[in-house]
């Protein structure tokens, strides 16, 4: 098996084929004086199963995995991984007139044979139909669980910040034996987002709000001060995808955020929590 990573991906793409006890294949990324991407994969893949593992945060990076599935063309076969998978929040029309980018991405990706394509905590499991070859969502979550109980926190308590991830904060708060709480949000434009008050038991206890992805840190900010105002000790928030955009990091700090805690699907310095565990096991599999 080869394992391949994307210029997205590399730290994650080492981690999983350590795992599997394989070196990770040499490719190559540079751009063209007009900034057109190239990619080289500086092994022969022919008759090989190869595994691509490339997160689309980016346009570009969209192009990379794309140019690297063309270049797998005489593998025996191609399974792509996908940890944060770009465009998934419009997954369907909201307009008339607007395109599903979600679908129009999978499309793009399934052009190619595969075998199968691996996504991370995808924003709506629905997206997963749009891929013309079998695809699987993994779940990491659990592993932030693992990892916000072996903190030490005090009184520890998880918040969902809206309904969209309920059932994944119920689940993670299930395994590791932890108290969970859930808000309830409106989103009134890209980076505004409303939180009803609600009074919750934060009193001198630390939080850890959770969330698919953080974006422009609007959900969180706003989260974080209700929980002040309810006089919670030390508030953390994490995340699967560290998206991270714009001044997300300054405004976070500023809302009084302790630590942003987040995994390797994107690859960012917050990302102390690797997902390669999940996608080895799928692998195996
Ligand atoms: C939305 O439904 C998602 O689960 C996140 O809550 C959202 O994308 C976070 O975006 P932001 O950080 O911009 O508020």
């Amino acid at each position: 098996m080869k394992i391949i990573g994307g210029p997205s991906s590399q730290a994650l793409a080492c981690r999983v084929a350590a795992g599997l006890n394989i070196k990770p294949t040499i490719t190559d990324f540079i751009r063209f004086p007009d900034n057109e991407q190239y990619v080289q994969i500086k092994e022969d893949v022919t008759d090989e199963e190869v595994v691509l593992i490339q997160s689309t945060a980016s346009d570009s990076d969209l192009v990379a995995l794309l140019q690297l599935l063309d270049a797998c063309e005489s593998a025996k076969m191609v399974t792509v991984v996908i940890p944060y998978m770009g465009y998934a929040r419009q997954d369907k029309k909201f307009k008339d007139g607007e395109a599903i980018s979600a679908r129009a991405m999978a499309r793009a990706v399934t052009a190619h044979n595969l075998n199968k394509v691996y996504t991370i905590n995808l924003h709506e499991k629905n997206i997963l139909n749009y891929f013309s070859c079998p695809a699987e969502d993994l779940d990491a979550s659990q592993l932030i669980a693992e990892y916000a109980a072996g903190l030490g926190l005090k009184r520890p308590l998880l918040i969902a910040p809206d309904k969209g991830v309920r059932n994944m904060v119920e689940n993670m708060a299930a395994g590791m034996n932890l108290d969970w709480d859930v808000f309830d949000k409106t989103r009134l434009a890209g980076d505004h987002v409303v939180m009803a008050d609600k009074k919750m038991d934060v009193e001198g206890r630390d939080v850890i709000i959770v969330d698919d992805m953080i974006a422009t840190g609007g959900t969180m900010a706003e989260a974080v001060g209700i929980l002040e105002k309810n006089g919670a000790h030390d508030v953390y928030v994490a995340c699967i995808h560290p998206v991270l955009t714009r001044n997300a990091v300054l405004r976070l700090s500023n809302a009084g955020v302790k630590d942003i805690i987040a995994t390797d699907t994107i690859e960012k310095v917050q990302s102390r929590i690797s997902a390669a565990p999940i996608i080895i096991e799928a692998l195996k599999k």
